[in-house]
């Protein structure tokens, strides 16, 4: 995999972060965006010093991807994944929550990865091949009361990587919906979660091993790829329950996760 580049966004913290160590590993030049540059830099020297760039974005600025794509230049070309990885959830009840921050998190959970993608894609298809990763979610399955935006987001997420993996077909490009369940990251204290029983708990997956499953995915190029046992038997069986029900079910646990 060497002298291919992949451009990660959300690399300062989490997935994205243990992502660009994996990637680093396997040889990758890697491009990093978040808008944290100390902690970009860190990560910069630590991994393949001359490998890495570090491009500080804050993707909930209105015409941020087309922003980072020029300051990309003659990068934009070289891309040969793109990891939209960035995101943000928010736990509150709809009508309280914050315009600005409702905004923030539509911006970059699905403006910023789809004007990425689109700008990043004719380019892939001219040289025959590319990876596209979009980190969605568990939470794309269902309706999620009191995380009601964010759940909304990956649904899209979800079902915009599934059409394009069709429109895609036989260009050599790929797009992969990666759906991890509760991670261990700064997620929860971004969303307002982390106070959460089991938030704290060892039994959730780290950031290094649902990076390390978003590798493997990408580079067979599943469309929708499921963490965890558990959870992948969890979006089968609800499939045959009633979507009312699993809204209820969902906000009873998104409740449990407030107090
Ligand atoms: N952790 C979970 O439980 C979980 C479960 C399912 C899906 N996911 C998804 O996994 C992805 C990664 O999240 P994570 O768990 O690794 O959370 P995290 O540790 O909070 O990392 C989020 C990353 O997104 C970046 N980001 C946030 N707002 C940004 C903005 N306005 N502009 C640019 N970058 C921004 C952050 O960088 P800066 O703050 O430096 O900008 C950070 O690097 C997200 O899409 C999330 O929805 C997470």
């Amino acid at each position: 995999m060497s002298n291919r580049t992949v451009m990660i966004t959300g690399a300062s913290d989490g997935i994205g972060r243990e992502l660009a160590r994996v990637m680093a590993r396997e040889g990758w030049r890697l491009i990093l965006v978040a808008r944290r540059k100390e902690r970009l830099d860190a990560l910069a020297a630590e991994l393949a010093p001359g490998h890495v760039r570090v491009i500080v974005c804050d993707l909930s600025m209105e015409n941020a991807a087309q922003t980072l794509v020029a300051e990309l230049g003659d990068d934009a070309k070289r891309v040969d994944a793109l990891v939209n990885n960035a995101g943000l959830g928010l736990h509150d009840i709809f009508w309280e929550s914050e315009l600005h921050s409702l905004r923030s998190m539509m911006r970059v959970n699905m403006e910023a990865l789809t004007e990425l993608s689109r700008l990043i894609i004719p380019s892939m298809i001219s040289r025959g091949h590319g990876y596209i990763v979009n980190i969605a979610s568990v939470a794309s399955f269902q309706p999620g009361p009191l995380m009601a935006v964010y759940y909304a987001t990956k649904a899209y997420v979800l079902s915009f990587t599934e059409a394009l993996a069709v429109e895609l077909r036989g260009t050599g490009v790929s797009t992969t919906a990666i759906c991890p369940g509760p991670t261990k990251s700064g997620f929860q204290e971004v969303a307002g979660t982390d106070k959460a029983p089991g938030m704290s708990g060892t039994r959730i997956p780290d950031s290094r091993e649902v990076a390390g499953f978003t590798y493997r995915m990408m580079l067979r190029r599943r469309t929708v790829a499921v963490h965890g046992v558990l959870f992948r038997i969890l979006v089968f069986v609800e499939r045959f329950l009633p979507r009312g029900l699993v809204a209820r079910l969902v906000g009873r646990f998104q409740s449990v996760r407030s107090t």
